[in-house]
């Protein structure tokens, strides 16, 4: 009988041979009491990386890399801790207990629904791409062809065709799944009681995961209609997460696997990441469509820490890229931003201009910093006086977060190589009388708060809001006093950051560094993604700001009766008073009349 986790954890130790773990991803050979081989974690030639199945750790001497069984599996696989323990559990036949994350009998029951949903989103995707052999698929072999997508890289990335409603929702029965299993995959809807497959006639992009399990599903259109949404990827489901996923990481670890990786180049598509692997570029992902989530960015890091985003040169693709750099360098990956030419994709890029040019752009990547810093150039005009000096404030402010004084200087002449100004007025406007002097320490970060109930009313109407914002939603109404809605910091902060983005016209913003905690991250990356829905418009809008007013005046409330009841000043019962009409005055959805 095991007494806590702990004994879990040995047990679980014990039971795995960490020789034989690892050997399935280098060859080690013996010398001595110790297991020698290249290291998995870096690109090396000659062996310095060490295995004790006594001590059952690992250590490289040429990178540092070193740690148990649970470490390597955790590194090796990009995964969390507790994906590991339960990667680790599975294999050495012990069962993950219920007070580990995801463990127990509903951490099993949950894990075999997604063993089940993986099983037939597998079998979805080799119909769909067996279906491209026949002729039913003409249209699709056709659209293939004029993409210049052969058939070495439909076998690469699985592609494949729907090719009728009913196809895929026959077939997976003749497999045994049923079609609500369907339907909680994301394939199959019910309309009048007929099912049918809801990637109807599209060209199929499956989405695997890094273990290499279909997750599910992008599926483009082959009617050239406009009206007609391009892509239809899977809804949630238990095993798609549009937030954690990363379309080509399959690819990714297999050649990480195989030859390391110097770096990773991240784009917004589907087709961006084919075009790349086909022009030589094999180290492309894509974050389909949506703004890089702080989850997929530590997945990112577990890869490679060097990455180049490789964004649309469009204004959508520029405000994407800097969210996304935000996200990344936070996460504490060496980004670059690699610009495409107006318009372009990186798809377009390769087709139009060539491979060469494309290496070129990754060549002439620039840092974090300066991206911003031209990005923002771009947003003022430098001939005039008073846009000039407004455009040395910003920059300013970009490079006063930057901790290193050298980089800080370095870029400070590059704005007064822009602007004319002198050094030192550029240097007092930041703040610094010293440019030697070490950085002012950045704001600490507010104490770690307990965790908000995600799921209440409140929460609820602060992360619509927020959304709202960040999609800068066209009933948002600006007038608003924002900054008296939200009462957290991290939310106070996000508020300020959409604002900022608003009112420089979505070119630039200030960087997010004060972004410290995991949880403003999460909180970040939900309002990014927040998936809107049919009756997400102005009246719900209206309603969820009425809901934050609500309970800022409350809060301030009862902090003034907190007040009142150690000072018993009358002034302050006099503004508790106030308070609670204005309290009335909301409830009653702001008319002044019951
Ligand atoms: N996307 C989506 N739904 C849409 C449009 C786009 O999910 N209606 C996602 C897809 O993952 C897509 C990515 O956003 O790959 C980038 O969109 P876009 O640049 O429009 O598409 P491309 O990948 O360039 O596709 P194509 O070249 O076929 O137009
Ligand atoms: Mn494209």
């Amino acid at each position: 009988m095991r007494e806590n986790n702990l004994d879990f954890y040995d047990e679980l130790l014990a039971k795995t041979d960490i020789v034989k773990l690892i050997s399935a991803y280098t060859p080690l050979t013996r010398k001595g009491a110790t297991y020698w081989g290249c290291c998995p974690f870096h690109h090396e030639k000659t062996p310095s990386f060490t295995v004790s199945d006594q001590k059952q750790v690992y250590h490289c001497f040429g990178c540092g890399a070193s740690g148990n069984a649970i470490t390597f599996v955790k590194n090796i696989e990009s995964v969390d801790g507790s994906e590991a323990v339960k990667i680790l559990a599975r294999a050495a036949g012990l069962e993950v207990p219920s007070n580990v994350r995801g463990g127990g009998a509903d951490g099993r029951a949950a894990a075999e629904k997604r063993e089940r949903l993986h099983a037939l989103l597998r079998e979805a995707a080799m119909r769909y791409h067996s279906n491209l052999s026949t002729p039913a698929a003409a249209k699709h072999n056709e659209y293939l062809a004029a993409r210049g997508i052969d058939k070495e890289l439909i076998t690469k990335f699985g592609l494949g065709a729907s090719v009728s409603g009913s196809d895929v929702i026959i077939h997976l029965k003749s497999k045994g799944f049923t079609e609500s299993e369907m339907k909680e995959a994301g394939i199959a809807e019910n309309k009048a009681g007929n099912w049918y497959d809801v990637f109807y006639d599209r060209l199929m992009f499956p989405i695997i995961d890094a273990f290499g399990s279909v997750s599910g599903f992008g599926g483009r259109t082959l009617k050239p209609d406009p009206d007609f949404a391009k892509y239809r990827n899977t809804s949630q489901t238990p095993v798609f997460d549009k937030s954690r996923l990363i379309y080509g990481a399959n690819l990714l670890k297999k050649r990480k696997q195989r030859s390391g990786l110097d770096y990773i180049i991240v784009c917004e598509g589907y087709m961006d990441v084919i075009a790349l692997h086909k022009a030589g570029f094999d180290t492309a992902v894509a974050s389909m469509g949506t703004a890089l989530t702080f989850a997929q960015a530590k997945q990112l890091k577990n890869f490679c820490g060097r990455v180049y985003i490789s964004y649309d040169g469009d204004a959508a693709g520029q405000k994407a890229t800097l969210r996304g750099l935000d996200i990344l360098a936070s996460a504490g990956l060496n980004v670059k931003v690699a610009g495409m030419p107006d318009g372009l994709d990186p798809d377009d890029v390769i087709k139009k201009r060539g491979r060469e040019f494309y290496a070129g752009l990754l060549a002439n990547a620039s840092t974090l910093t300066a991206f911003k810093i031209e990005t923002l150039k771009k947003s003022f005009d430098l001939t005039a006086p008073d846009e000039k000096s407004k455009f040395a404030v910003e920059a300013v402010k970009v490079i006063k977060s930057l901790e290193n004084p050298v980089e800080r200087e370095e870029y400070l002449s590059l704005v007064q190589k822009y602007t004319g100004y002198s050094m030192a007025s550029l240097l007092s406007q930041a703040g610094i009388t010293d440019a030697a002097a070490p950085a002012a320490p950045p704001v600490p970060p507010p104490p770690a708060k307990p965790k908000t109930d995600g799921g209440s009313k409140d929460a609820k109407a602060r992360l619509f809001v927020l959304a709202c914002l960040a999609d800068d939603a066209p009933f948002v109404d600006y007038a608003e006093d924002f900054n008296s809605l939200f009462c957290g910091e991290a939310e106070k902060t996000l508020c300020e950051y959409f604002l900022q983005n608003k009112a420089q016209n979505a070119k630039s913003a200030a960087p997010l560094y004060n972004l410290v905690s995991d949880e403003q991250r999460e909180l970040l990356d939900a309002a990014l993604n927040y998936e809107f829905m049919a009756g997400d418009g102005a009246e719900k809008y209206a309603d969820c700001v009425r809901i934050l007013k609500i309970g800022a005046i409350e809060k301030k409330k009862n902090d003034l009766a907190e007040l009142f009841g150690k000072t018993n000043d009358l002034q302050i019962l006099k503004r508790i008073n106030e308070l609670d009409e204005r309290l009335l005055k909301e409830k009653n959805g702001g008319n002044e009349n019951e």
